[in-house]
């Protein structure tokens, strides 16, 4: 897969892209949310988010809650044939931006401790292990430890 930097469309979450977030969790295996959580999270659980295109094709999102003095990245991803592209990067510099124009301290997130590329990715923007959280997503599998990972901005 070849794109073009000059191809590529970034816009804020609006209410009009909740299906495509949608679409776009189902294709990265990642919990699906519903309509009405979405909508509640962006009117009023102070959740924040950006849309990467490619033409009509929409390849990556990110998705996030700004608390007091923190910002939580709650789902996030790129389609499978889209990764290794620098294209994570750009959705989460964008989450930074906004993490610095509003003066937040710390962006926190959870990842599933077996998820080794999303560890990574995280690493290589600065994010540290905090903490194992035992048994914290319940999968198909049985329970499944997730990593609280953590960033300071000053
Ligand atoms: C995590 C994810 C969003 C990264 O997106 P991406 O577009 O591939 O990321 P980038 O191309 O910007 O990668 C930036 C850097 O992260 C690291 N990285 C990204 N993917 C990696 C992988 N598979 N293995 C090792 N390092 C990786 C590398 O350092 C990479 O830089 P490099 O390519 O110059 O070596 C993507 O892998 C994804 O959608 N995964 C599935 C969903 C998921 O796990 N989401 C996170 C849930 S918390």
């Amino acid at each position: 897969m070849v794109c073009k930097k000059e191809d590529l469309k970034l816009v804020t979450l609006g209410f009009n892209k909740i299906s495509s977030v949608q679409k776009l969790q189902k294709s990265c295996e990642d919990k699906v949310w519903e309509k009405e959580s979405l909508i509640h999270l962006l009117k009023e659980g102070g959740g924040i988010g950006f849309i990467l295109s490619e033409g009509f094709t929409v390849i990556g999102y990110i998705l996030a809650r700004s608390l007091q003095s923190e910002l939580e990245i709650l789902s996030f991803g790129v389609l499978s044939s889209y990764r290794r592209m620098g294209l994570g990067s750009i959705l989460f510099k964008e989450i930074e931006k906004f993490i610095i124009i509003n003066k937040k301290s710390q962006l926190i997130l959870e990842v599933n401790n077996h998820n080794d590329k999303a560890k990574n990715f995280y690493k290589s923007m600065g994010l540290e292990e905090i903490k194992v959280l035992s048994g914290y997503y319940k999968t198909d599998n049985g329970p499944e430890d997730g990593l609280l990972m953590s960033k300071f901005y000053f």
